[in-house]
């Protein structure tokens, strides 16, 4: 706070509290002329009703007294008074990193206990995965969602199922997190044509066993086996070092019904998964793997 600011700031201040300090001093000073029956004399309603005279109470002016005592010694101690620190030296942001040392301390309490277990043991013991399921709530929920089902707007996968871009031993899932993924699927629009995606995306489907009309599977066959399987592989069954999805499990990231399929394959999709090395520690990421192993084997049904 700028010299003038504080000066300002401080004479509102003694100007406020002595105006009312002042008043203060009146009410209690002050005697109001009084006649022989004990009213002020002024009369309403034709003479029914007559204003009478009281003393405050006495509780009344304790308290009022009370009040500027402690607002005065308010702004003693805290700041307040223009630019004048007060004398406890208490500040809004010492208190907040005092609160947050203290929040972190009790967090490294209970996740330091999970460092010499490994993924797969926190995911076995429901406590100890209930930490990472806070931190999932925290950190990943806002795409993968809350139940982690995913969201096909985002083309975030569900990893609450058996199914896997990337892998779903520890291991993979602990590089998907600490390093991110992102799956890149080029546009195939301009080289397919509009017909040539209708046929993949026709033959595409027929993996999974939607049925689709069959001159279009025949013919998307082929161009499949020259455009596609170097990806998603001969059988379509996908390439987890690519993060290039299984297309014949009818699990879809970004929708399975035909214009989602052909809309992928006309114009490419390029999921992003933030990479979170710099953002949580190792303990959490483990924490966090091990909530999700959980889930898979919920889904499971073990
Ligand atoms: C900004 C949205 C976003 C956030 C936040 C996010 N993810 Fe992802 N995640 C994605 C997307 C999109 C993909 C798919 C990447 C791809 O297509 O290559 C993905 C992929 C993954 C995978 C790989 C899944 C597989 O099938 O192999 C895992 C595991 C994962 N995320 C876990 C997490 C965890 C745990 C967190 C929280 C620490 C998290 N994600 C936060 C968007 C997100
Ligand atoms: C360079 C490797 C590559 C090639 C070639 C490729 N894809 Fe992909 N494809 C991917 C990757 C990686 C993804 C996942 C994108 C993401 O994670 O966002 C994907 C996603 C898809 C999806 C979306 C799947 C879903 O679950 O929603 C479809 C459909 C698809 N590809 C079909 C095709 C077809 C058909 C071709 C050939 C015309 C093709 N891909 C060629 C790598 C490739």
């Amino acid at each position: 706070m700028s010299g003038f600011w504080s000066g300002w700031v401080k004479f509102l201040v003694v100007l406020n509290l002595g105006i009312t300090f002042l008043l203060f001093i009146l009410a209690l000073r002050i005697k109001i002329p009084t006649r022989a029956d004990g009213t002020t004399g002024h009369v309403w309603a034709h003479g029914v009703l007559r204003e009478g005279v009281r003393k405050l109470p006495r509780w009344w002016i304790v308290f009022s007294a009370l009040t500027f005592v402690v607002g005065v010694a308010y702004l003693a101690l805290y700041p307040g008074f223009g630019g004048f620190k007060g004398l406890l030296d208490w500040t809004s942001t010492q208190e907040l990193e005092r609160d947050a040392d203290a929040n972190d301390a009790r967090f490294q309490a209970a996740i330091e206990p999970l460092r010499p277990l490994s993924i797969e043991q926190i995911a076995a013991d429901p406590r100890s995965a209930a930490i990472g399921h806070r931190l999932y709530l925290d950190n990943c929920a806002a795409c993968h969602g809350s139940e982690a089902r995913g969201n096909q707007a985002l083309g975030a996968p569900d990893l609450a199922d058996r199914d896997w871009l990337y892998g779903g031993d520890s291991a993979a899932l602990l590089a998907s997190i600490s390093d991110g993924r992102n799956g890149v699927m080029p546009p195939w629009g301009s080289a397919l044509g509009r017909d040539g995606v209708n046929e993949v995306a026709s033959y595409v489907l027929s993996l999974s066993g939607v049925d689709a009309p069959q001159d279009w599977v025949a013919a998307g066959k082929l161009r499949f086996e020259m455009m596609c399987a170097s990806c998603h592989g001969a059988d379509g069954r996908g390439n987890p070092a690519l993060g290039a999805p299984n297309l014949t499990d009818n699990v879809w990231l970004y929708g399975g019904d035909f214009s989602s399929v052909a809309a992928s394959i006309r114009e490419g999709r390029s999921g992003v998964m933030p990479a979170w090395r710099s953002r949580l520690s190792e303990d959490e990421m483990r924490a966090i793997a091990a909530w999700v192993v959980a889930q898979g084997h919920h889904a499971a049904g073990s």
